[in-house]
């Protein structure tokens, strides 16, 4: 029994420190991505453009969850998805990482 809650245990531990490798995008290597997204995003993240969601401060995980839509077209707008077509998965980290990073 003691045995089994260890080996639970360290399973999840694993498992959370798997997950927290996997959300860490480079954030540096995402503000060289994020060159083109700037033009309607915002240099800085903030969008002039009251159709055009702010990203700055997002959430890493959330920017990645709807770049990862749009890119499967789960998530439609035609803009979005042609920008998010070409995005790796590090790419998407890495993009998630800068902005989220953002104030
Ligand atoms: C030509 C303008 C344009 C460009 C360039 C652009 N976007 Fe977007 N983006 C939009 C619009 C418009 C939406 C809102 C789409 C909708 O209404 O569903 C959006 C939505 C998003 C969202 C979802 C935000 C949310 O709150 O749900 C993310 C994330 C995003 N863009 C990331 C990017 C990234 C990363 C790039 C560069 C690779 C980029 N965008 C380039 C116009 C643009």
């Amino acid at each position: 029994m003691k045995r089994q809650i260890l080996a639970t245990a360290s399973a999840l531990i694993l498992a959370a420190t798997a997950n927290i490798a996997i959300a860490g995008g480079d954030a540096a290597a995402g503000k060289a991505k994020a060159a083109t997204c700037g033009g309607c995003h915002g240099a800085n993240g903030i969008s002039a453009v009251p159709n055009y969601p702010n990203l700055a401060g997002q959430k890493e995980a959330y920017i990645v969850k709807q770049l990862k839509a749009f890119k499967a077209k789960t998530r439609t707008d035609a803009t979005m998805n042609a920008m998010a077509a070409p995005l790796s998965d590090a790419d998407m980290a890495n993009v998630a990482a800068y902005y989220s990073g953002l104030k």
